[in-house]
């Protein structure tokens, strides 16, 4: 942890990296985002950037990358085949984590696919702690069942459990008993559970896993695209591990795991994926899915440049200065909501600040979609753009019910280095706004609804009028401001 005290109190994150390239942004005024937000079907997904004020859809590719990895860039190997870029990257793999064979994806979804189509038979069940939305859908088209076995904590939203990401390891055990081991396709961890807002587990947690997936001869496979910040908990929140480096922590998490995948649009800082492994039957099972989904081993589909950039993004990664940006920003948005009373996930997380939309708009009912109507409610008051964690991003079932969401949240993703501090009390102040006038939102339904990740492109329309009627009290309150 950076120790820097400030004399006079009112301790703030400080950043410890100087910007030298900006982007000029656009604040709409407020009429102007509700019809924008229409031309988007109440779907954040469907705003166009050049509307929006503060992207915090997501950190998924958006993270500020730092001068080496730019300088890296112009290094890159250009070859089909046998690049030294794609052996840099390999090394730097194998460097951090011990694993020597490396599989390059276009991105992380893509690592899924294979390891799905690869190791998950019909009717087969994945254990995991949380599952993440395209984890999920892979995992389904290939005919197995996600079942989670989060601790009790882990739905509790307002918590001082500092790793509500662990796996209850006495339920895992009792469903393997009860499903026998030859129907469970392996076990999967998530780092930084996404969807329960960001938690960690800690290391002590894993390693009980990998003792149970011992006992019954089962894989292990390790979601690490949130790695960076649940390396940062781990040294942070886990006692045992105070006095081991970020280094040594990843290699200890490595260690536990049979295979390892992660999106690069978040560990590393660039944009690409990989799976990695020391299972030589493991490497030669998955690899003819990368020639036949990605491309040639040595690029996967990515760039090189790209891949470049991943290799000094991992780097970077092992330097705690770096990873605690985007933990301390998310944790300082956290307590200015909870000092304005506005419902959040805690202990704070990582990858975003995760708003309680069940809470926040306690008047509305889950198939109004609470979580998509205040992400919508949220870029009308501020221009900010949030993500749907909630029903939304559910998948209807067969018969065509909805299955309604554990969380109705709203994530506001925090993209590292990105965004300054005067920028995050923007966006409280807006939202704290927004709470006061919660009344006004009003709920969404479909008007054109895909079957599969429909949260994606889906397309709605508000129950009323009330985007319109929100639009007002800004003007009275606000007056010609922006
Ligand atoms: N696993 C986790 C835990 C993720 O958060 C993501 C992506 C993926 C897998 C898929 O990786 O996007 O490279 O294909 N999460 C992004 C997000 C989309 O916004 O949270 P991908």
């Amino acid at each position: 942890m950076t120790n820097i005290k400030f004399f006079y109190g009112n301790e703030v994150p400080l950043e410890m990296h100087k910007v030298r390239i900006v982007q000029k942004l656009n604040l709409l005024p407020v009429e102007e985002r509700v019809e924008k937000m229409k031309e988007a079907g109440f779907n954040t997904f469907l705003l166009q950037n050049r509307d929006v004020f503060m992207d915090m859809l997501t950190d998924s590719g958006v993270n500020a990358m730092s001068d080496k990895q730019q300088a890296a860039m112009l290094q890159a190997d250009d070859s089909y085949a046998g690049s030294e870029t794609f052996n840099r990257l390999r090394a730097k793999l194998e460097e951090i984590f011990g694993m020597k064979y490396f599989l390059p994806t276009h991105q992380g979804r893509a690592a899924e696919n294979v390891i799905a189509s690869a190791y998950v038979k019909k009717g087969q069940i994945i254990p995991m702690n949380y599952h993440f939305t395209t984890t999920k859908a892979h995992i389904t088209v290939n005919g197995g069942k996600v079942e989670e076995i989060f601790i009790d904590e882990a739905l509790n939203l307002t918590s001082t459990h500092p790793f509500k990401g662990n796996i209850d390891t006495e339920k895992l055990k009792k469903l393997i008993d009860t499903h026998g081991a030859e129907n469970i396709g392996y076990v999967r961890m998530e780092a930084g559970t996404n969807l329960i807002g960001g938690q960690p587990h800690s290391l002590e947690n894993l390693q009980e896993v990998r003792n149970i997936c011992d006992q019954y001869g089962l894989m292990l496979v390790y979601d690490a695209s949130l790695l960076q910040d649940n390396l940062h908990f781990i040294k942070e929140r886990e006692t045992a591990c105070q006095n081991m480096s970020i280094r040594e922590i990843a290699k200890e998490i490595a260690k536990q795991c049979d295979i390892i995948y992660f999106s690069a649009r978040k560990l590393g800082a660039a944009r690409g994926g990989g799976i990695i492994t020391n299972d030589k039957n493991i490497y030669m099972e998955l690899r003819e899915y990368i020639t036949l989904y990605e491309g040639f081993l040595t690029y996967g589909g990515m760039s090189v440049r790209e891949m470049e950039a991943i290799a000094v993004g991992l780097e970077e990664t092992m330097d705690e200065e770096v990873i605690n940006q985007g933990p301390n920003f998310i944790k300082y948005m956290t307590e200015q909501f909870q000092k304005k009373g506005v419902p959040v996930v805690t202990p704070p997380g990582g990858l975003g600040c995760h708003i309680n939309a069940m809470e926040f708009v306690d008047h509305l009912k889950q198939n109004e979609y609470p979580a998509g109507a205040l992400a919508a409610a949220i870029y009308i008051a501020s221009g900010v753009r949030g993500m749907e964690r909630g029903t939304m991003s559910e998948q209807r079932n067969e018969d065509g019910t909805e299955t309604f969401a554990h969380m109705e949240l709203v994530r506001l993703a925090m993209p590292r280095r990105v965004f300054t501090l005067s920028q995050i009390n923007y966006a409280v102040d807006r939202i704290a706004w927004l709470y006061e006038n919660r009344h006004l939102i009003g709920g969404l339904r479909f008007v054109e609804e895909p079957k599969v990740l429909r949260f994606f492109f889906g397309r709605l329309e508000p129950t009323c009028d009330w985007p319109e009627k929100l639009a007002e009290a800004f003007r009275r309150d606000f007056g010609d401001s922006l």
